[in-house]
This record gives C-alpha cells, sequence and structure tokens, in this order.
C-alpha cells in the first residue's frame, strides 16, 4: 500500500538529544563538566528511557519533562556534578530548545512538497515538543505534533501508535515510522507500521521479535523512500 504519512520520534530522531551536553561543556571549556559531558549525555538519557519503561509496565505514569530531570539528577550525581545548580538549570533550558539534526528541515520540506502528511509522534510533552520544535523552526513543515500524554503511558504500548490511524484516519500499512531508537523503531514494526532504524552510531540491531524494515545512517535517505 502507498505510504501517505510520515512519522518521526523527536528526541534522537530529528532533534540531537546529546546537544544539550555539548553546548554547556562548549560554554564552560575550563569546567570538569567539559570533560565528562559525553558520559553525562550517556547516562541521562539511558536513565531518561529506562524511568519511561518501568513507568509504563507499572502504571505510574507522569510526564517527559518529569522523567527527563530525574535521569538528568540520576546523571549528575553519579559523575559528582549534583552540587551544580547552575549547571543544571542550564542543561534543562538547552534540552528545552535542541538543535535538530542538519538534514531535518529540508527533508521535511521535501516531504511535503511530495504531499506525504508529515508528525511527531514522541513521549514528550506538549510543552517540550512545542519549545524544541518552535526552536529548530520546524512548524511549518508538520502537520502534528502527537505527544504520549493524551493516553497516559509511554511508548512502546500499542495505545501510543494508535494515536497516528487516528489523526490521520490512515491504515497502519499506509504510515512510515521512523526512529532513531532501535527498540522503537522495533516495536513500531510489531504494531504494524513501515519502519526505519535510523542508525547513526552503527549501533548493532535490538534483538527484539520484531525488525524494521529499512535501516539508514541518517535522515536523507527518507524522501528515497517515499518518491
Ligand atoms: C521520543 C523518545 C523515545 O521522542 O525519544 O519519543
Amino acid at each position: 500500500m502507498k505510504i501517505t504519512t510520515c512519522v518521526f520520534d523527536a528526541y534522537g530522531t530529528l532533534f540531537d538529544v546529546a546537544a544539550a551536553a555539548r553546548l554547556a561543556a562548549k560554554e564552560a571549556p575550563d569546567s570538569p563538566f567539559a570533560q565528562h559531558w559525553p558520559k553525562l549525555a550517556e547516562i541521562w538519557r539511558a536513565k531518561q528511557l529506562q524511568y519511561t519503561w518501568l513507568r509504563a509496565i507499572t502504571g505510574a505514569h507522569t510526564d517527559f519533562w518529569e522523567v527527563t530531570q530525574n535521569g538528568l539528577d540520576f546523571a549528575l550525581e553519579a559523575l559528582k556534578l549534583d552540587q551544580d545548580d547552575a549547571l543544571r538549570e542550564r542543561l534543562l533550558q538547552l534540552y528545552w530548545e535542541l538543535q535538530a539534526y542538519p538534514e531535518v528541515p529540508q527533508m521535511l520540506k521535501d516531504l511535503k512538497s511530495l504531499g506525504i502528511n508529515t508528525a511527531i509522534l514522541s513521549n514528550g510533552s506538549p510543552d517540550m515538543l512545542n519549545g524544541a520544535v518552535q526552536s529548530a523552526g520546524l512548524e511549518d513543515y508538520l502537520d502534528a505534533v502527537l505527544s504520549v500524554e493524551s493516553t497516559g503511558i509511554f511508548k512502546p504500548d500499542s495505545t501510543v501508535y494508535d494515536l497516528v490511524g487516528n489523526a490521520f484516519s490512515c491504515s497502519k500499512k499506509e504510515v512510515l515510522f521512523v526512529s532513531s531508537n532501535g527498540w522503537d523503531a522495533a516495536a513500531a514494526a510489531g504494531y504494524g507500521f513501515d519502519t526505519v532504524w535510523v542508525n547513526r552510531g552503527g549501533d548493532p540491531l535490538d534483538r527484539l521479535p520484531w525488525t524494521p524494515k529499512h535501516v539508514a545512517s541518517d535522515l536523507r535517505a527518507i524522501t528515497a523512500l517515499l518518491t
């Protein structure tokens, strides 16, 4: 079936989640943080995601901004940076206005000129997503920004993926779902979407019961898949 709708994960896929720590390190090159930023970015992201899964499994939902702060607080303490309140505030501010990967605006523009519906489907809360979409200047190229907050549970619960069909009145087979998170791409494939795993880091395939249909090294491949 022809793909009519292309849906993107937000954090790590359109927006560079390491950018907050990288920029904060650049602003304070002589600080202890400047040595540790890649490790902080890694622990922050890993904990943020673990907390989403644990909250989904236990039914103890809270929004992604809370989980993002919880993950950051764990990471700061793990690296003995938890006394630096100004650093914490700066990292959160930078996370709110994350940079998009460089190829994102042109790719979305190209999809719109092909007549494809475009959307974000993300764990992010609506406010966080609006902050990131606006600071990256993407609002004109997205038909919808879908947040898990309307379901009250995080990915990969299937009710989250249901938001796409509800928003665009389309079947699963008309949807290309794009994520840099291997587990998200795999779960979306299991749900029934065509999927692309954007594997920028050359990571191994997640060992899960489902496999993404396509693997790409960045987002420039998406337009070609839909042409
Ligand atoms: C999101 C997370 C998974 O944007 O990156 O949904």
